[in-house]
C-alpha cells in the first residue's frame, strides 16, 4: 500500500513514531508512522491548523521532530553528516504556502535560481525556464518583479521554481489555493507529469475536487494523528477480494450442510446497502 506504515524496503522518506511540538507547546503531531515510497504521489488534507504545514516542514527539513525517527533514502536524518544536508535539501522542491519569492529578482530569475545554484549556464536552461513559464500561463511576465503580480501569478512562479529542477521529492503546500479551478487542473497535470518522471510528490490541499482527480492515497491529519486512505483502485481491489472471500466462506458453509436459513440471511447481508 502506498504511503502506508513501512511497505517499502527503502522509501524516499520514512516516519517512525514521529511527534512534533513547537517550543514547550502541546504536541501537534503524534505517533506518525508512514512511508513515502519512491515515485509515489499522495495528498495531505486536514482542517486549518491540523498540522499539514508542520508535517511538510519535517519532510523538507525545516523543522525537527521532538521524538521519533525520520529517515531519507534509508538514513536517519538526525545523524546525517552536516555536509550532506545541502545536497539533500536541494533534492527537495518546495512550493511554500506563502510562496517565498525573491522580490528583487525577475520571474525568470526566481524560477531559474535552483538551476543556477547547481552551476548550470543560463544558455543551458533559458529555453526550459521560458517553456515552463509559458505552460503555467506566465510567458508574458518573465521580466516582471513578483510584487507586481497577483497572488495566483506569484503562486505559479513558486510552482515553476519548485518543479524546474525535477527534484527527487516535491512538497507543495496548498499549491492551487490562489488560482481558478481550470488553472488548478493545469497545475495538477504538471505535478502528474513530474511524478511520471520519478519525483515523489506530496500535495497539501483543502481542494477535494483536486483530490478526486487522482487515484492516490490521501493522508489526513486530525487531532495530531494521521489517517491514510489508500487509493480508490486499491480500496476496490480489497472490496472485491473481501467479497470473493465472503462467497468462498458461504460456499463452505453450504457444503458443510448448515440449515438453508442461515445462508439466506448471509446473502441478504452481502446485498445490503451498508
Ligand atoms: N512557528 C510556530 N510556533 C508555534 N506554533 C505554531 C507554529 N507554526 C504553527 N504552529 C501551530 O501548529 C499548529 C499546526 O499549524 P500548521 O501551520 O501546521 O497547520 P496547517 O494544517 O498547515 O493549517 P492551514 O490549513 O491553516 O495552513 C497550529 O495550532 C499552529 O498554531
Ligand atoms: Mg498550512
Amino acid at each position: 500500500m502506498t504511503a502506508s506504515p513501512h511497505s517499502d524496503p527503502e522509501p524516499v522518506v520514512r516516519f517512525d513514531n514521529v511527534g512534533m511540538r513547537y517550543g514547550r507547546g502541546p504536541e501537534i503531531l503524534r505517533d506518525l508512522s508512514f512511508d513515502l515510497p519512491r515515485g509515489s504521489f499522495q495528498f495531505l488534507t486536514g482542517p486549518s491548523g491540523a498540522g499539514k504545514t508542520s508535517l511538510l516542514k519535517l519532510i523538507y527539513l525545516a523543522a525537527k521532530p521532538s521524538r521519533g525517527l525520520i529517515s531519507f533514502f534509508g538514513r536517519d536524518a538526525a545523524t546525517l553528516p552536516r555536509g550532506e544536508l545541502p545536497d539533500l535539501r536541494r533534492s527537495i522542491g518546495v512550493v511554500f504556502q506563502e510562496f517565498r519569492l525573491l522580490n528583487h529578482l525577475s520571474v525568470f530569475d526566481n524560477v531559474a535560481l535552483p538551476l543556477r545554484v547547481t552551476g548550470r549556464k543560463r544558455s543551458d536552461y533559458a529555453e526550459d525556464v521560458a517553456e515552463l513559464l509559458a505552460w503555467v500561463g506566465l510567458g508574458d511576465k518573465m521580466t516582471a518583479l513578483p510584487p507586481t503580480l497577483s497572488g495566483g501569478e506569484q503562486q505559479r512562479v513558486a510552482i515553476a521554481r519548485a518543479v524546474v529542477g525535477q527534484p527527487e521529492i516535491l512538497i507543495a503546500d496548498e499549491p492551487t489555493g490562489n488560482v481558478d479551478a481550470e488553472m488548478g487542473m493545469r497545475l495538477l497535470r504538471l505535478f502528474v507529469e513530474l511524478n511520471k518522471l520519478g519525483t515523489t510528490i506530496v500535495i497539501a490541499t483543502h481542494d477535494l475536487q483536486l483530490v478526486r482527480m487522482i487515484d492516490a492515497p490521501v493522508m489526513t491529519l486530525s487531532n495530531g494523528h494521521l489517517h491514510i486512505r489508500p487509493p480508490r483502485s486499491e480500496r476496490q481491489r480489497h472490496a472485491e477480494a473481501r467479497e470473493a472471500d465472503g462467497r468462498e466462506a458461504l460456499d463452505s458453509v453450504a457444503q458443510a450442510g448448515r440449515p438453508a436459513g442461515n445462508r439466506v440471511s448471509a446473502d441478504e447481508g452481502e446485498d445490503g446497502d451498508d
